[in-house]
């Protein structure tokens, strides 16, 4: 039982934990066991929608799924979508069942996985294996993925229609050129690009697609996103937190990322924006310190991020920014909605996948306080609101610096049919 937490609604109560899930808050249950969390706000598990936890058998250098998921529970983030652009990309049911087992064994969050899009993948059976969603899908090139042209979108966007699939969407215009610095990079996959690609692909979409957009840079794409209804769409931390001109204290090369980021100007805009926006996820997308430390044009693109996305808006909402239901609507609601997962909303019956966080204190951050293998962050020196625990289905699973691994942690999506059942 966690008693004397402050709730997102103002109110300070016991909750009692049973079977994995919330059964009660209010007065106190008898309880076996009691947490103190006076002077704690407790909030729902984030669900991170994008993240790519890397390992396998050649990116472990980079991150793998134990060091990747301790990272998330120590941001408050419960659940973790991966991306499928490992090595070698999910296209089929048995690198995706391969991935599963990876991570099953590893993983400290729970964790959903998608499939892989492109002319080569099998939609149906990575759908039958258990994909939570589709993508992203790199209508553009990018770290770890090949463009897939709009004829080969149009095709696969039918079949996933049809099974009535969530599609996630990397969309991106690269032109040729010098890409020598972080101007240059965001010159070279320009916003207007961004918006140009997002339509390109939203044309293409069979009646009943359910499509989502990764990694909106600008506001000028996310006012695209509403033009290709339903489509939702998700903005990141480094677009909110970082621009070309400011980036704190490390090389360029760090922040190099895909969308890339953006002039002062414009992120200053995606702030003011922020009530539109459906979803903040991560792209978590580590790299070492020596493949970032090369020169510009060969660094590879991506930032960590799972662990400080919470924190460094957590810290906004301390600060009196933005509103902590809105917060909240983006990292634990809207994404779990989109996803068809169960959703943790701190009532009775609803799994216990929350953080409790110190109240109206932040703290500056270092690279030496996270877990992500990178071994850097591009937060450093800014201000943010860390769990100092985590709970995922009940399991006390991060508390203070200490990971406890539990079972059942993964999430199928809706077409998986297990093979155990005849
Ligand atoms: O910057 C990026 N890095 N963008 C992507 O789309 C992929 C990601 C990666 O996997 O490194
Ligand atoms: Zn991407």
């Amino acid at each position: 039982m966690l008693k004397n937490a402050l709730l997102p609604d103002g109110r300070v109560a016991d909750i009692s934990l049973a079977d994995g899930r919330i059964i009660h808050v209010g007065t106190t249950l008898r309880a076996d066991r009691t947490i103190d969390c006076t002077g704690l706000l407790c909030l729902p598990g984030a669900v991170d929608m994008h993240v790519h936890m890397r390992g396998g058998e050649t990116q472990g250098y980079k991150e793998d799924w134990t060091s990747g998921s301790q990272s998330a529970l120590a941001g408050g983030v419960t659940t973790v979508v991966d991306q499928p652009n490992t090595i070698p990309p999910l296209t089929g049911a048995g690198a995706f069942q391969e991935r599963v087992a990876e991570a099953t064994r590893d993983a400290y969050c729970r964790f959903g996985i998608n499939g892989y899009v492109s002319e080569q993948s099998d939609i149906t059976g990575l759908w039958e294996a258990g994909a939570l969603a589709f993508g992203e899908t790199f209508a553009a090139a990018s770290s770890y993925g090949d463009a897939v042209s709009p004829d080969e979108l149009a095709q696969v966007f039918s079949g996933i229609a049809e099974l009535g699939a969530l599609v996630t969407l990397h969309c991106e215009e690269v032109l040729s050129g010098d890409d020598t610095s972080l101007a240059a990079h965001a010159a070279l996959r320009p916003e207007e690009g961004e918006t140009t690609c997002m339509e390109m692909v939203a044309a293409q979409f069979p009646p009943g697609l359910s499509a989502h957009f990764c990694h909106l840079s600008s506001p000028l794409s996310a006012e695209a996103a509403l033009m290709a209804l339903p489509a939702s769409y998700e903005v990141m931390p480094h677009h909110l937190f970082l621009s070309i001109e400011e980036h704190g204290t490390v090389p360029d090369g760090y922040c190099k990322v895909n969308p890339p980021v953006r002039h002062e100007a414009t992120r200053k805009a995606l702030w003011e924006m922020w009530d539109a926006i459906p979803v903040i996820a991560s792209d978590h997308a580590p790299h070492s310190i020596e493949e970032k430390s090369q020169s510009f044009s060969a660094v590879p693109s991506g930032i960590p991020g799972v662990e400080t996305m919470v924190p460094l808006l957590l810290a906004q909402v301390y600060q009196g920014r933005i509103a902590l239901s809105s917060l909240l609507e983006k990292v634990v609601y809207t994404p779990a909605h989109l996803l068809g997962i169960p959703i943790s909303t701190l009532l009775p019956g609803a799994p216990a996948d929350l953080a409790l966080y110190p109240r109206q204190k932040t703290e500056t951050i270092t690279e030496d306080m996270l877990h992500s293998r990178a071994g850097w962050t591009p937060y450093e020196g800014m201000q943010g609101v860390f769990p100092c625990i985590t709970c995922v289905g009940g399991h006390l699973s991060y508390r203070r610096n200490e990971f406890s691994r539990r079972d059942d942690l993964w999430i199928p999506g809706r077409g998986y049919k297990c093979s155990q059942v005849e």
